[in-house]
This record gives structure tokens, sequence and C-alpha cells, in this order.
């Protein structure tokens, strides 16, 4: 099945066309460092290059943090406990979820992902997988507090948010959303979270700029997708691919620089570049220990617990719901 990330809340006007879409690229094209945001590269053919991307040689996050969840079983039974509902934020991976449901011995399994085709799919693969297990999908905008399903509501929750994706936000975004999937989970909820790790910068720009391309076909996309459907005319030819690390942030960022002037319309408008200009199309935020745990405390989550592998390129931070009290 092919792998979606991010949210796409669809909106169509009269003429078919995502008035998210249209607005978040309209706006982004305007600024003076022109930025689309990331969750519009998952159009079918992104979703099908992202996962892609997880098979390549240079991509070590989607296999380390297999291994250890692979690896480190036992010890999430003995850290989670049997009995908990696993709330997963996005439809789940056919891989990873199955590897976390088979340690830990759940009551239930709730899957929240706005998109409800891909989530339905995802949860009868789940089903099948385990057969015993009440498996409640939740079509839902997880960015927000979601209400669960009566069935799960006496529950204590698992909160699942694997891959890194925390990383794609900025730091404003990502406490606002950990602070909503503790909304959603409750005062006895845990969350484990997948975060990948700083490491040396030739690794992290390999994993965003690999040999076979795949990576760069990722971003180009976006323009075909613009252009398909927004009636843009944008000079695909005119740009390439970039992975720079940004080490005051700690990010990958992703951009497209176009390799000449150019000019062109999208949805009517006129837009115009200078050659070596860039569209900002993604930002992947890389953490250590401090910056990770940081993280989870402003969005309401106390660290517990944290595994990583053997050469410390990602980890795997169980947090438990933090109770307020008063504080120095
Ligand atoms: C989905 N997300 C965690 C990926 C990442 O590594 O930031 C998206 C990606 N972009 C380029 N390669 C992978």
């Amino acid at each position: 099945m092919a792998a979606k990330k991010g949210l796409q809340l669809v909106e169509l006007d009269s003429d078919g066309v995502d008035e998210n879409f249209r607005r978040d690229v309209l706006a982004g094209l305007g600024q003076l460092q022109k930025a689309i945001p990331a969750r519009w590269f998952y159009d079918e053919r992104g979703s099908q290059l992202f996962e892609q991307i997880t098979q390549l040689p240079e991509y070590y996050p989607t296999r380390t943090e297999t291994a250890i969840l692979a690896d480190n079983g036992a010890d999430f039974a003995q850290h989670i406990g049997p009995g908990r509902a696993v709330v997963e934020f996005g439809s789940g991976s056919s891989v990873k979820t199955p590897l976390l449901l088979s340690a830990i011995a759940p009551a239930a399994y709730v899957p929240l992902d706005i998109s409800g085709d891909f989530l339905r799919a995802s949860a009868a693969e789940l089903s099948a997988k385990f057969p015993g297990l009440p498996v409640h999908p939740v079509e839902a905008d997880f960015t927000r507090r979601v209400t669960l399903p009566d069935a799960v509501s006496t529950m204590p929750k698992l909160g699942f948010f694997p891959g890194s994706t925390i990383g794609n936000m900025v730091a404003r975004s990502a406490v606002d959303l950990l602070r909503s999937m503790r909304e959603t989970l409750g005062d006895e909820a845990l969350l484990l979270i997948g975060m990948d790790l700083i490491k040396d910068e030739q690794t992290l720009r390999d994993a965003y700029d690999d040999a076979a391309g795949v990576t760069a076909q990722f971003n180009r996309n976006l323009i075909t997708r613009i252009n398909r459907e927004l009636s843009g005319t944008i000079p695909e030819d005119a740009f390439v691919h970039r992975a720079r690390w940004n080490d005051l942030y700690a990010r990958i960022e992703m951009h497209l620089e176009a390799t000449r002037d150019i000019s062109f319309t999208v949805a009517d408008t006129q837009f115009a570049m200078r050659q070596g200009e860039t569209i900002h199309t993604e930002n992947s935020h890389k953490f250590d220990a401090r910056s990770g745990h940081l993280l989870l405390l402003a969005g309401r989550w106390t660290p517990v617990k944290r595994w990583s592998d053997a050469d410390n390129r990602f980890a795997v931070v169980l947090a438990k719901a933090t109770i307020p009290r008063g504080a120095p």
C-alpha cells in the first residue's frame, strides 16, 4: 500500500480545484522566500515516490525505526503494559504498527486519519492480521482534539506517532500538535513517538538527495501537481532539487531552485523567479535527546524512556501525559 503522510483536507470548488491547495500555493509563491507546505507532496504519485524513498539505501530513518520497534518488543511490553487502546496518528504503517501491536497486547486499535479511503484500507489490512483485536478507524483531523469512539473511552491510551513526522513541523506547530494529542488521549495516556536524530551532515544530505534521484523526483512532482491541478505554466525543466542542512535550526530543508530567470502563472496569477531563487518545500527537523525531550515537555508530555539504535541514528521515545502542577 502506498504510504501517505501529512494531512489533506479536501474542499473542492466548482471547477474541482482543491481550495486549500490553491490558497497555500498562491500565498506561498507570493512570499519573499517562496514556500509551499510539505503536506502537498502527497498526491498519488508523491505517495508512491515517498514509499520508494523509504526503501532507498541512503534513507535510513524507516529501516532504523523499524529495527528499533522489532528489537525492543519485550521492553515495550514492560514499560507500556497490556490493555491499552493504541491510537495511531495517521493511517498506520503496514510494518511498524504490527510490530508494536504484537509486542504489547493492546485492548483496541484506533487509527486516526483525515483521508477516509486510506484509513479504511489500512484498518482492514490490520484487522486481517489481528483477528481478535477491536479496530475502530476514525476519520478526523488529528491536529485538533478528536473525540474517540465510546468503545475505548474507559481504556487507557497509547498514542503512536512513528516516522519522525513531528520533524516536518516547525516548533510552534509541533507543540500545538503534541498538546492536541494530549487532549485527545487523556490524563492516563502514554505516547510513543519516533524522532530522527542529528548526525553527520553528509549522511543527512545523502538521505534527502539520493544517488538514484528519487527524492529529487518527489520534490519536483510538486511542480507537476501545481501545473496539473492549478492550471500552472511553471517550466518543470527550470528547477533542480536541493537538500540543505540548516545547522542553526537542526533541519534538512528541501528547496526547488530555479536554474534560470522565469515567469509563469498559477491559477491566473503571475509570478517570476530569478536564477538561483528557491521555493522552500520541506523542513525535516532532527533532534538530540535534550531537544526532543524539550519539545515533548512543551507539548505536555513527560519523557520516561528512550530507545535508539547502536549508531544513534533514530530514537523512539515513550512519554506520559504531563499532569500539571506548580513548578518553580
Ligand atoms: C514524512 N517525513 C518524515 C519524511 C522526512 O524524512 O522528513 C519526508 C521526506 N522528505 C524527503 N524524504 C522523506
